[in-house]
């Protein structure tokens, strides 16, 4: 008789060794009476040897049983608390199982959810997207998360998202896991950070009116010029097809434009005559200037280039650096265009208004050479086309 290695005893499962050793001890007993003391001896030591495999087995037996019920244990308390509630539906919308966390959203008891239709936590309204979507997972096919209301305790509707996956049972039966998370936390953090952002965007409106209003205090003559460029500007942008956040941007580029006039004398301003050499030079450094202020300021749109490029032409006939065509921003280009419009169609202290048509007339000559052609176009239909008028 040999003694069975380690490793045998260890990859016998209990029932087999029971079956080998009952077996021969069978084929001994037939014959007991021949049995010799030695042979009863070694017998007895091989009974005592299977005796602690078999404990050996059923020690490893229990420790893997432990480990099982330990880990099942954790894996219970991980998905009943989960942050994220769990369901698992059959293909009619029944809730086949649930977490602790589905429960508590759903304001129950998880044994007055599990065995009965979804449908009735769910709002009216959102049933029968809740149906179709259950319907696309069962058929295997790709599904994007729902948003939809449940009805929490009390009736209350609760905003979650809803993601399944459709994992078939044993038996292949369509079973879908679903998950719901809570969207109510995120639908507060969206809505606390829009009225931030509402609460900025007001504050940075009054910021930027303000300085616009500062520049014009210095200068009466051109009282409202920089809102009405801005008003005309805004108009041009959204015909151009700009987004409204740009539309936005370009309203606060027109409104702070002139904003270098601030380094201008206040006298060279508002002279009704002309202008000296020097203090046309002086004039001419206003787009400098206000891109000095502006640059270094964190606005949410490209304004201090803009505001540098406002007088340049695409001829290279403007200034401060004589820029030409597509060297001169679009923003640039379009604040020109109103800049001009404006300037002719108001009153001047050295001139008297002269009025839209010749404002108009004077950016179609020059379309093309001085003056953008798409914002020129756009510009002459707003007037013409679209009845524009400045406030
Ligand atoms: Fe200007």
């Amino acid at each position: 008789m040999t003694a069975r290695t380690a490793p045998q005893a260890a990859a016998d499962k209990p029932e087999d060794l029971r079956r080998r050793v009952e077996a021969r001890l069978k084929s001994r007993i037939a014959n007991l009476e021949q049995i010799s003391p030695e042979e009863a001896l070694n017998l007895l030591q091989e009974l005592h040897i299977h005796q602690v495999e078999l404990e050996m087995q059923n020690e490893q037996l229990r420790q893997t049983q432990a480990e099982l019920e330990t880990a099942l244990t954790r894996y219970t308390d991980l998905y009943d608390f989960a942050p994220v509630a769990y369901l698992t539906l059959d293909e009619r919308g029944w809730v086949l199982e649930a977490n602790l966390t589905a429960a508590r959203l759903l304001g129950t008891e998880r044994s007055r959810l599990v065995q009965q239709s979804l449908a009735p936590f769910i709002r009216p309204e959102d049933i029968k997207q809740f149906r179709d979507h259950l319907v696309t997972v069962v058929q295997d096919r790709p599904v994007p998360p729902l948003e939809l209301n449940l009805l929490g305790k009390d009736g209350a509707e609760v905003a979650v998202q809803l993601d399944s996956l459709l994992v078939p049972d044993a038996a292949g039966h369509p079973q879908v896991r679903t998950s719901l998370i809570d969207l109510t936390d995120r639908r507060r953090a969206e809505e606390s950070l829009a009225a931030s952002y509402e609460k900025l965007r007001s504050a940075l409106s009054g910021t930027v009116q303000a300085l616009s209003a500062t520049v014009e205090t210095r200068d009466p003559y051109t009282s409202g010029h920089q809102r009405r460029v801005a008003h005309l500007v805004g108009a041009i942008s959204l015909e151009m097809g700009f987004s409204q956040e740009q539309c936005d941007g370009m309203q606060a580029l027109g409104l702070l434009h002139d904003i270098g006039k601030i380094a201008v004398p206040a006298e060279i301003l508002s002279k009704p005559g002309k202008l000296s050499e020097i203090e046309f030079n002086l004039i001419k450094a206003h787009p400098q200037a206000g891109y000095d202020i502006l640059k270094d300021i964190e606005l949410p749109w490209p304004i201090a280039q803009p505001v540098l490029q406002h007088h340049e032409r695409l001829d290279g006939s403007g200034y401060p650096q004589g820029l030409t065509g597509p060297d001169i921003a679009l923003e640039a280009r379009l604040l020109t265009v109103a800049d001009v419009v404006e300037a002719m169609a108001s009153h001047r202290p050295y001139r008297p208004a002269l009025g839209i048509e010749q404002a108009l007339a004077e950016i179609s000559r020059n379309r093309g050479v001085l003056y953008d052609p798409e914002v020129v176009d756009v510009c002459v239909k707003l007037f013409t086309g679209k009845s524009f008028q400045f406030d």
